[in-house]
């Protein structure tokens, strides 16, 4: 008889593995959804086996800003539509955004989106607390509820009611809790000072001079002043230019910066020309000086984690003359396919692919049991073919909006499949079994049941 110690429910034959040591041609022993064995393990037996030779087996990537529109917004998404496009594109669990309706300001509305998420979520899952003046005294209860990834601030307007734009409550937020705030930061009176030149101009290449780099750089430097006068620790997601890059460097003791494939694969003003509203998105897609400088921050450790902003509008919506237009794209499903592309043109290496999208958000928001291919660690994997070559297009994109950016586009290196706490969730582009994500925990904060 096997010893216990050997004997697997799933085992993952003759792939690579990007482990904390690097590449390692290893095999992968699962058990109860954990890690239990890596190495030569010929000697195991397992219930279910897995052929992963020829591939690469990633940490599962998290993707930590995700819009999902549910409640209120579901004709443009819900959780389960889109936590079926994460898993389709190899991303194995979500932080959601608070800008629903109702937003998610409350106790009752986290819970709400968790019930939601327990019978129709394909993958790991956490939701963020929006910040505002009406609950910034509770804030501190709130970050610690079970499932809860932390809070957000929306410093400028954006698609939705949520917004703190005020010096006062933004400084009554940062006093309220300990874990990482995570900013959209532009600033909302210099954008509203500004609207009339997007109004006047009606072009959506104009999108970037209406909300121009002073009103993104002006709000990071107000937040970042006040993350220092209160002590709080503070992620600025989706950083859009260089001015921004080069200051946030000079902040990394307490400072943590997403970067979005958007930002890194479109440039102004080809992609306004070529996709028109559909390129649309706040903060706004640059020129190429501004993405060149966003890859020197990819490249010196400046950015910290890749988040996709998923922001899904129907096509109706994006035909509407701008600036009506709404921003944002979908971007969930091309993560991973996007940045294996960038990987392929050797703007990055895959380790640090890992590191911007797993190990990254677990280092950064303590992400319990995640981010890495190590014993004990939850079996969750995103397992691609570097070799692969494919077309991203609109009839792949599992979302309600149903399209992507990226139509049309040939990307080499393809998630082949998804695996969650050791079960396989997606296999070549076809999903198995039922929605069964749960929520994910963090370090010190009291886990989900
Ligand atoms: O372009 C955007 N769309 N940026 C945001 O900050 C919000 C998002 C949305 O929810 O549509």
């Amino acid at each position: 008889m096997t010893a216990p110690e050997r004997r697997a429910d799933l085992l993952i034959q003759g792939g690579t593995a990007m482990t904390p040591n690097g590449r390692e041609g290893i095999d992968i022993a699962c058990r109860d959804g954990k890690i239990v064995g890596l190495g030569d393990l010929r000697a195991w037996t397992a219930a279910e086996t897995f052929d992963a030779r020829g591939l690469h087996i990633l940490p599962g990537v998290i993707d930590s800003q995700v819009h999902f529109r549910e409640p209120g917004l579901t004709h443009k998404e819900d959780i389960e539509s889109g936590t079926r496009g994460a898993v389709l594109g190899g991303v194995t669990g979500v932080f959601e955004m608070p800008n629903t309706n109702p937003l998610t300001l409350t106790a009752a509305d986290l819970n709400a989106k968790l019930a939601s998420a327990a019978h129709s979520a394909w993958c790991e899952h956490a939701f963020y607390i929006g910040g505002s003046a009406v609950n910034a005294e509770h804030l501190a209860e709130l970050e610690n509820l079970p499932g809860c990834s932390g809070v957000k601030v929306f410093m400028g307007s954006s698609f939705g009611d949520l917004l703190a734009d005020d010096d006062g409550v933004l400084e009554r937020i940062l006093r309220s809790g300990q874990r990482r705030v995570a900013i959209h930061a532009e600033d909302e009176a210099r954008l509203k000072e500004r609207k009339e030149i997007a109004q006047s101009s009606g072009a959506v290449r104009d999108h970037p001079v209406w909300r121009d780099v002073e009103s993104a750089l002006k709000a990071t430097r107000r937040i970042v002043a006040l993350g220092q006068k209160t002590g709080r620790l503070l992620h600025i997601l989706h950083i859009s230019s260089a001015e921004e890059m080069r200051f946030l460097a000079g902040h990394k003791q307490r400072v943590t910066v997403e970067a979005l494939p958007h930002h890194l694969t479109l440039s102004a003003p080809e992609c306004y020309e070529r996709l028109g509203t559909l390129a649309q998105m706040n903060p706004p897609v640059r020129d190429a000086a501004h993405q060149a400088a966003l890859w020197e921050g990819v490249r010196d450790g400046t950015v910290d984690v890749l988040g996709s902003d998923h922001a899904p509008h129907t096509l109706e919506e994006k035909a509407q003359p701008y600036p009506q237009s709404p921003s944002g794209m979908t971007g969930v499903q091309t993560l991973l396919p996007i940045m294996l592309e960038h990987v392929h043109q050797g703007r990055l290496s895959l380790e640090r692919l890992v590191d911007l999208t797993s190990a990254g958000q677990a280092r950064i928001f303590g992400i319990a049991g995640k981010g890495r291919i190590a014993l004990g660690y939850d079996a969750d994997f995103s397992v691609v073919d570097l070799q692969a070559e494919r077309r991203i297009e609109n009839r792949w994109i599992a979302s309600r909006a149903n399209w992507t950016p990226y139509d049309g586009m040939t990307v080499h290196g393809w998630p082949i499949a998804t695996l969650i706490r050791g079960r396989v969730v997606m296999r070549d582009d076809t999903l198995m079994g039922k929605p069964a994500g749960r929520p994910m925990a963090f370090w010190g904060v009291r886990p989900h049941r």
